[in-house]
């Protein structure tokens, strides 16, 4: 709704004046690609493949899916237009609406709107670290207070086999408290257990092995170095050891940005590292991270008030009578042109009720174009806040009322 669009924009322009600093570039994916994608890229034992995509068959009965994320679309690109030939290293950004059949409630909606920040080809445990950098500095200049990276690693393809096997055994025992998903999750995904919303399933697991205990030592060292360089930068965080987030392709070091003042969906945006998942899906084996900020849920905790951000007119043009508001209607369009903020009513309502008007757009100046003061070839200039009035002869009007504006 207008009101909060401007908001949004506000929160858009931000978000992209900082991947500008940090040397991203836009991509733009399509709304709809073919189930397979995601089903393979996200997991099919997960809650957004099982459970919340809008799937269709088309006409030819090719299986179509609403992207439930953007993560799958991008490598899908990445892959299919070679964008990693000249350079491996590439980040890309994406804006737009995500698609989830989840039970809507606040901060919880079926079409949602995500900030997306997706890193190839780079190793380092650094670019982890300056994502989470470049998230808590986009909440800084949102200010946005109380929001906390909370981060884990998930380990790697030589690791995670071990802890699957442990977290089996520990699911094997705890099986007459879980849903009937999560004992089918137990043998085929054992991991997804720990991301399961049915409150039975969050108090059977309290007790579950924690996956960063059985880190291999390169996971370990990965790990060490995410904390230590986020503590170098004197960027708070907690390790969550339960945090695993809801997609299948993550590997070592995954995070949320977590904060009160969401209520129960707590989690402003989320992402991590997914070495395998350009590999998996038929292009070069380059690791990627990435993360995605829920636009809605950001929007409603952005520390900003209506006045940083909604534009008022500079001018009001208060026209008396037929031939004063054909005048004036000119002066509005070379005043837009001029890129002059402005606002004009065409009613030809008296004096009184056209600045009963103004005052409620919050206009900084009133032109006012009477018919008698036409004749005299001049217009009145009304400086609403100090309430100054003068009258300015309408040659050359568009520079003088330029010259008022800025002089306010
Ligand atoms: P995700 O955690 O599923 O990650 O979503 C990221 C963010 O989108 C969440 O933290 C939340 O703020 C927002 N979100 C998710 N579902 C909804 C919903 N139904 N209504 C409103 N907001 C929602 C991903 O999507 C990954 N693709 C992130 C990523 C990028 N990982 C690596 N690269």
């Amino acid at each position: 709704m207008p009101g909060d669009v401007e908001l949004w924009q506000q929160v858009e322009n931000t978000a992209v004046s900082l991947f500008k600093d940090f040397g991203f570039e836009e991509i733009r994916i399509p709304i709809m690609e073919r189930t397979e994608l995601f089903a393979r890229s996200i997991g099919e034992d997960t809650d957004i493949v099982e459970k919340e995509m809008y799937t269709f068959p088309d006409r030819k009965g090719d299986l179509i899916t609403l992207r439930p994320e953007a993560t799958a679309s991008i490598v899908r690109a990445y892959i299919q237009h070679k964008l990693y030939a000249k350079d491996p290293v590439r980040k890309f950004y994406t804006i737009g609406p995500m698609f989830r059949r989840e039970r809507p409630q606040k901060g919880r909606y079926r079409q949602f709107y995500q900030i997306n920040a997706e890193v190839f080809g780079i190793d380092s445990p650094l670019i982890d670290v300056q994502l989470i950098l470049m998230l808590v500095t986009l909440l800084a200049r949102l200010s946005v207070k109380d929001a906390v990276p909370h981060i884990n690693s998930l380990g790697c393809l030589q690791c995670r086999p071990q802890f699957k096997a442990l977290l089996t055994d520990f699911l094997e025992a705890k099986s007459k408290d879980l849903c009937p998903d999560c004992i089918r999750r137990s043998k085929r995904n054992p991991l997804r257990v720990l991301d399961c919303k049915v409150p039975s399933c969050r108090e059977a697991i309290k007790e579950a092995p924690s996956i960063v205990d059985t880190l291999c030592p390169d996971c370990s060292l990965d790990f060490d170095t995410v904390r230590k360089t986020l503590d170098r930068l004197s960027i708070p965080f907690q390790v969550d050891k339960r945090l695993v987030r809801g997609l299948d392709y993550y590997t070592r070091t995954t995070f949320e940005i977590q904060t009160g003042s969401l209520g129960a969906q707590n989690a402003v945006a989320g992402g991590g590292r997914y070495d395998g998942l350009v590999k998996a899906l038929g292009g070069p084996d380059l690791p990627a991270t990435g993360f995605a900020i829920g636009l809605d849920r950001l929007a409603e905790i952005v520390g900003l008030a209506e006045s940083d951000f909604v534009k008022t007119p500079d001018v009001y043009i208060a026209a008396l009578g037929e031939k004063s508001i054909s005048k004036a209607f000119e002066w509005a369009c070379a005043f837009g042109r001029e890129g002059i903020r402005i606002d004009m009513d065409f009613s030809n309502k008296s004096l009184k009720s056209q600045m009963k008007r103004a005052d409620k757009t919050n206009a900084q100046h009133v032109l006012i174009v009477g018919e008698k003061e036409l004749e005299q070839q001049a217009v009145i200039l009304r400086n609403m806040s100090t309430k100054e009035q003068v009258l300015i002869p309408i040659d050359d009007i568009l520079e003088k009322v330029k010259r008022k504006i800025i002089e306010k």
